[in-house]
């Protein structure tokens, strides 16, 4: 009996008899050969059946195939540069072929060109496709990159309640529900505060888990689920998470480039933009920022888009802002000390400057914008309170968080790294539902 093999693996065969199970996902025939490009989970192979090779009932069921039929093939491993594939360069030469199941014909996901709201109601079929199944290759390697440097870099995973009591990110975007004899619940915007008690036992820990924003934001980077990744550290100020964002950023570029290579080049992504991830990145103050943008926005003659840059001091960036401040470089670009005013509450003000917050965003290049947002935290219990007071948040929801300031208060700092802006960004894609298996967003909660 031959191997069973993964197509990912398939270099290593060159010359002999193996087998893969998987579904047929193009077929094109030639006379007395049969092209079946067959998917088994880990790559795309192309298989060639030979007329001769098959007995003659086989061969017919082969020509007739229909998309998306379940099969185990037997055959030998052949190089050949011109096989279509991920990774492509290989064929497996057919001599034995089970049909597990024979699709029904008609499959909706026909390889053709859909439109969007269709490709997204039938996207449990969807994520078959080459490019979405490239896209989400992309993204396993981000969270399993992600973990593997936090691992080795002496955080702790901590999981954080989804079901909480009290918003942490601004109280206007909230999932509610009821929650037994305790009146509502909502479901977590972040798990920030949680992370900050357990750096009081861990010291660097993180959560990784899915987050809720029921902001009506339509635009290509908002999603109403989405995964977030928020490292919290005890001892560390404000340059000093730079740094640690800095090199897991890094860290997870090259990783993907290490991996998913293959998978890349199938989405025709401009590599030399994703080598250009090396830590140091450029860090610029909202000050300078704010300053290059005004001037921007002073000089613009072209009424449309002066209205699109339009900027003063105090306000937070549009994506429009974000796309110029990172033309400047060609790496992602740390955005620091904020208006505290645009910030969320628990952010640390700048010493001599408390109209700015010790808060710091990644904006990454090509128009991806903001990436990972995070800050060094209030450390000072009478501080937080008098902010708790002003926001005019309960304060009876945050006395387990300020009691944090009480025993052994020291400078922290954290960040959020969402998911999906990175997986969109590494892969050049458009719109980041697509990095996500199943996208929510205010529009859709099917399938
Ligand atoms: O900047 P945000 O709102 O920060 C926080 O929630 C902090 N509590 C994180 C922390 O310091 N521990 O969100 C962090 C990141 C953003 O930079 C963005 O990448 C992503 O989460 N994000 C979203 N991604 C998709 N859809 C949305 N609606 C998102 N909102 C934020
Ligand atoms: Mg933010």
């Amino acid at each position: 009996m031959a191997e069973h093999i993964s197509v990912s693996q398939i270099s290593k065969y060159i010359g002999q008899e193996v087998t893969i199970k998987g579904w047929v996902y193009n077929r094109t025939d030639k006379g007395k050969l049969c092209f079946l490009l067959v998917r088994d989970g880990s790559g795309f192979v192309q298989c060639v059946a030979f007329k001769g090779d098959l007995e003659p009932e086989v061969f017919d069921k082969v020509m007739r195939l229909p998309q998306e039929s379940s099969v185990i093939i037997t055959g030998v491993v052949r190089e050949d540069k011109r096989a279509p594939g991920i990774p492509g360069g290989y064929e497996l030469g057919v001599k034995q072929i089970e049909i597990v199941q024979e699709a029904a014909p008609e499959y909706p996901m026909s390889l053709k060109d859909h439109g969007p709201d269709f490709a997204l109601d039938h996207r449990h079929l969807w994520i078959r496709m080459q490019s979405q199944w490239a896209i989400l290759k992309v993204r396993s390697t981000v969270m399993a990159a992600t973990r593997e440097w936090l691992n080795t870099n002496g955080f702790l995973e901590m999981s954080t309640p989804i079901l909480t009591p009290a918003a942490a990110e601004g109280t206007t975007t909230l999932f509610e529900t009821e929650y037994f004899d305790e009146g509502k619940a909502y479901l977590a915007q972040t798990g920030q505060l949680y992370n900050e008690a357990n750096i009081f036992a861990f010291g660097r820990v993180y959560c990784f888990g899915p987050t809720f924003r029921a902001e009506k934001s339509k635009t290509r980077r908002h999603l109403t689920e989405f995964w977030m990744l928020e490292p919290e550290i005890a001892f560390c100020d404000l340059d000093g998470l730079m740094e640690v964002e800095e090199k897991m950023i890094q860290h997870i570029a090259q990783r993907v480039m290490r991996d998913c290579m293959a998978e890349l080049k199938f989405l025709n992504r401009d590599i030399s933009k994703l080598e250009n991830i090396q830590a140091p990145f450029p860090r610029m103050s909202y000050d300078d920022a704010a300053n290059y943008l005004l001037d921007l926005y002073e000089k613009e003659t072209d009424p449309e888009r002066k209205e699109l840059l339009k900027f003063e001091w105090g306000m937070d960036f549009g994506a429009p802002h974000e796309t110029e401040l990172t033309k400047l470089h060609d790496k992602p670009l740390f955005v620091y000390g904020y208006p505290s005013a645009v910030k969320a509450f628990y952010m640390e003000p700048w010493p001599g400057r408390p109209e700015v917050c010790k808060s710091v965003d990644l904006l990454a290049p090509e128009g991806y914008g903001e990436i990972c947002g995070g800050s060094e935290r209030m450390s000072s219990h009478d501080a937080l309170l008098a902010r708790i007071h002003k926001e005019g948040l309960p304060e009876e929801a945050f006395k387990w968080y300020l009691e944090l300031r009480k025993y052994g208060s020291v400078p922290h700092s954290g960040f959020g790294m969402g998911v999906e802006r990175v997986v969109a960004w590494l892969c050049g894609i458009e719109h980041i539902r697509e990095a996500i298996p199943f996208p929510r967003t205010i529009k859709r909660v099917y399938p």
